[in-house]
């Protein structure tokens, strides 16, 4: 089978997906001919992206459900499997993000973005389960730089993709006995995203990219290329790890992001 072929047919269930990194990963398994849902709170933002990944000729189901919902995400699954088939590769992608210093966060804003990130993403993991044994498919969890770099004021996000790693490696050790692979994607800083725009200051991006060693932003290709390879067969024996696709951006730790921040 040539290796354009490996994702035909295939399904491919992106939470996040109707927007920035996570529809980029979808674009790019429906440019291999995978069939596609996307899942996230708005119908509007999904029917939308959706139309577009249509262009590539496969099918696809956009399907609102809040990650946070365990009954929602379950059933958003349940009818990707039954319209699409059940899942080939889930991508926990869906997240919320914002700039505020420990001492100003409320526990509901702390809350919030552990209950997306991090409970959303166990929540799909684990209605998916049964998916994925059945194909023998691939979870990937959509992390960052905050799970194993400090950043000021972003006490609620590193905590919750820390978290989100610690999750993948387990669900590797208890799942990859039924054939199933799960890993992280940690991006770096990626051009025309709603992240970078919350986390980078206009100054900032500059910085960052001058402290890059490959000396750009990435793309969302760049982590929708990623996303493929870990999918798909040449990284068969790939199981809990953690791919960092950043242009080297983390060798200069996040001393130039945090320069930007105003401090207390
Ligand atoms: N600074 C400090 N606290 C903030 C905040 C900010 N910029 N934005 C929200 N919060 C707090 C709120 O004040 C609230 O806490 P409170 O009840 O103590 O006041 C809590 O977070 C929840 O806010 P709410 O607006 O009800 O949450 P939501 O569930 O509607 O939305 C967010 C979630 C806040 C993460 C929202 O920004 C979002 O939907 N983001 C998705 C897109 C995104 O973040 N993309 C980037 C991904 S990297
Ligand atoms: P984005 O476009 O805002 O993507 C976040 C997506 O999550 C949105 O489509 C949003 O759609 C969905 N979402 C938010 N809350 C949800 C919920 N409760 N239930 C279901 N879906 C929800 O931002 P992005 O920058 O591309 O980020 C995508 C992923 O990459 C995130 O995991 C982020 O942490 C990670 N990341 C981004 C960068 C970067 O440079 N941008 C760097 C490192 C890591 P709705 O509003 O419709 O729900």
């Amino acid at each position: 089978m040539s290796t354009m072929d490996w994702f035909k047919g295939k399904t491919i269930f992106v939470t996040g997906g109707g927007s920035g990194i996570n529809f980029g990963i979808a674009r790019n398994f429906a440019k291999l001919g995978a069939n596609i849902a996307i899942c996230s709170r708005s119908q509007d933002k999904l029917n939308a992206a959706a139309a577009e990944l249509r262009t590539q000729g496969g099918q696809v189901l956009p399907v609102a459900a809040d990650v946070r919902n365990a009954d929602e995400i379950e059933l958003a699954l349940d009818r990707s499997s039954s319209e699409l088939g059940p899942a080939d590769v889930v991508v926990c992608g869906a997240a919320g993000n914002f700039l505020c210093a420990a001492d100003k966060l409320s526990p509901n804003g702390f809350k919030t973005v552990i209950e997306i990130d991090l409970v959303g993403s166990f929540n799909t993991a684990r209605s998916a389960f049964d998916q994925l044994r059945q194909t023998k498919g691939s979870i990937l969890f959509i992390s960052a730089g905050q799970a194993f770099l400090p950043y000021m004021h972003q006490v609620h996000v590193g905590a919750a993709k820390a978290g989100i790693d610690n999750m993948m490696r387990t669900l590797a050790l208890e799942w990859g006995r039924v054939g199933i692979r799960s890993n992280s994607i940690a991006p770096g800083f990626i051009a025309e995203t709603e992240g970078t725009k919350r986390v980078a200051h206009s100054g900032a991006v500059a910085a960052i990219v001058k402290a890059t060693p490959l000396s750009r932003l990435g793309s969302v290709d760049d982590i929708g290329q990623a996303a493929v390879f870990l999918s798909s067969p040449l990284a068969s024996f790939i199981t809990g790890t953690v791919l960092v696709v950043d242009g080297g951006h983390y060798l200069s730790g996040s001393a130039p992001v945090n320069a930007f921040q105003t401090t207390l």
